[in-house]
């Protein structure tokens, strides 16, 4: 067969049954010259092809951001990183914290801690529904909200909240904190983003910008460089030692909701360390993006990630264990501690109750009822008044006619306790935790770099009060009554378990 020739002649766009049949004699005295102009030609085509718009777009705007963005990885040769995009309510990130420190650990990346998010900053939607905002998407509402929470100076790490000691001191897992992350990968002094002068300010935000739309992915791929994974859990179930890796999941999406959705896929069960680790295109890139790192059970399935044990690795299988329950940083305890054997100053009951926030809004009977019932209980059993610690989205103000408006008009019964935003105890708390500042103390690789001189100090101080109020509540030895299905609730029983008080 003459492919050179038939390949020639598509490119030139005039392909004939008769050319093809042509004896090779025929011609052969012109085929050395004519096979050098094809190849030429042929691989003018090509490289047009093969070369992809966004890397033409990539180094015409930013040819020096790149330069210096893989330089991150001179600081510590061999040092890569993994980076990812946490939404909704702090009981959610917390989750996927975990779930990044864990794959983080099996990668053997460096994680870059996020800050604490405000709730619902950055929404993800439903995985079960199949309707979720894809990962390029979310990672870069991630970045901008995060850029934002060092522009106002109200920006807490997940790592100044979770204490990370026990991690970091055995080296299970390394950690950077985002905001020297971002310093070092854009090249910019961070301190600058709070400083009065706007010109500096609007080419430091345009050069932030740029720098989050790369890392999300929306310049794509560049290899050795950046890897921004599309996988969400549409597609795949991240899995490691399992031995089902390319198994289908067993949960689909049912035909109705493929017509909807126009959704051509299936969900697939991928083992993490084969699809990103060593060896594979991830593998060699210095940074490594995921967006959500959310999963959940569902019918009878993860919705985006299933690793429970490690069957043939000690290490991570340790890791998972450790993980399961990451205290809060002692001077949260200590504050929740305080008000328990000070404020309080005896036994006492904790009600959790959600009552304003979404699907909550309409279970207020019930939420109510089983606070009654216990608290009859221990009215019958136990001495007077019942000390309650009562945790709770609707304001004081607005407990009249509610249950808890006639436990406040029964004094001689109950001793109400609450916890508020403008509390002393609050406002002390959060005071030591800026200073205490552990996100900016996590980088143990890059101790020429201290992130402190390059950060803006925090204005407006952010809201801790929900840490202190779930300590307190560990420290309920009356009991717990919880809104149900509420993540608050599962962390606080979580608490509880493990004696954080
Ligand atoms: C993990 O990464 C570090 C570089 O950050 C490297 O020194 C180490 O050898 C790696 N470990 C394994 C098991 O590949
Ligand atoms: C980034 O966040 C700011 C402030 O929260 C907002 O005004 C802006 O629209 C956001 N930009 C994008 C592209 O989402
Ligand atoms: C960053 O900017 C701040 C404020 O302008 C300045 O004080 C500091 O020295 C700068 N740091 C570096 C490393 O340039
Ligand atoms: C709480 O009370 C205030 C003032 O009476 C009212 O404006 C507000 O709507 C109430 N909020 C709720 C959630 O009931």
């Amino acid at each position: 067969m003459q492919t050179e020739m038939d390949l020639g002649h598509r490119h030139g766009g005039r392909v004939t049954g008769k050319w093809k049949k042509r004896p090779t004699s025929h011609h052969s005295y012109r085929t050395p010259l004519l096979l050098a102009a094809l190849t030429i030609f042929a691989l003018f085509i090509s490289s047009k092809i093969f070369i992809s718009p966004s890397l033409f777009s990539l180094s015409r705007n930013s040819q020096p951001l790149l330069g210096r963005r893989c330089a991150i990885s001179a600081a510590s040769p061999g040092e890569k990183f993994l980076w990812y995009a946490p939404h909704s309510g702090f009981s959610n990130q917390l989750s996927e914290f975990k779930n990044a420190i864990l794959m983080a650990a099996i990668l053997n990346r460096t994680l870059i801690v996020p800050p604490v998010l405000d709730h619902h900053a950055a929404v993800l939607g439903s995985c079960p529904k199949f309707r979720v905002l894809d990962p390029n998407g979310l990672r870069f509402n991630v970045w901008n909200h995060s850029i934002q929470l060092i522009r106002d100076r109200r920006y807490l790490s997940m790592a100044d909240i979770v204490d990370l000691s026990s991690l970091v001191s055995t080296s299970a897992v390394r950690f950077m904190d985002f905001r020297v992350f971002v310093s070092k990968w854009c090249d910019v002094n961070l301190s600058l983003a709070c400083t009065a002068d706007s010109s500096i300010h609007s080419s430091l935000l345009e050069r932030l910008r740029q720098c989050g739309s790369l890392l999300s992915g929306y310049d794509g791929n560049v290899d050795a460089c950046l890897f921004a994974s599309q996988e969400d859990c549409r597609t795949t179930v991240w899995t490691y030692q399992t031995d089902d890796d390319g198994v289908l999941d067993s949960f689909q999406a049912d035909d109705e909701l493929k017509k909807k959705r126009k959704i051509s896929f299936s969900r697939t069960r991928k083992d993490v360390f084969k699809a990103l680790g060593p060896g594979s295109t991830a593998g060699s890139a210095t940074v490594l993006a995921f967006g959500s790192l959310f999963t959940g059970p569902y019918k009878g399935s993860e919705s985006h990630i299933d690793i429970h044990k490690a069957p043939r690795d000690q290490k991570i299988q340790s890791l998972i264990q450790k993980i399961e329950f990451l205290p809060f940083v002692s001077e949260i305890l200590n504050a929740g501690k305080s008000f328990a054997r000070q404020t309080i100053s005896a036994p006492f009951l904790c009600a959790q109750l959600r009552l304003l926030d979404g699907q909550f809004k309409n279970h207020w009977k019930g939420t109510f009822l089983a606070m009654k019932q216990t608290l009859d209980l221990l009215k019958q059993k136990g001495s007077l008044p019942i000390h309650v610690f009562i945790m709770t989205d609707l304001p004081r103000l607005n407990w009249t006619g509610t249950y808890l408006g006639d436990l406040e008009k029964d004094p001689d019964a109950f001793k109400l306790f609450v916890l508020r935003e403008d509390d002393e105890l609050v406002a002390q708390t959060t005071k030591k935790l800026v200073n205490a500042a552990y996100g900016m103390k996590l980088q143990s690789v890059s101790q020429n770099f201290d992130g402190r001189e390059q950060q803006c100090s925090p204005l407006a101080l952010p809201d801790v009060l929900l840490f202190v109020e779930e300590t307190i509540c560990s420290c309920a030895s009356l009991g717990f009554v919880r809104t149900a299905g509420s993540t608050i609730a599962e962390s606080i029983e979580l608490m509880r378990k493990n004696s954080a008080c």
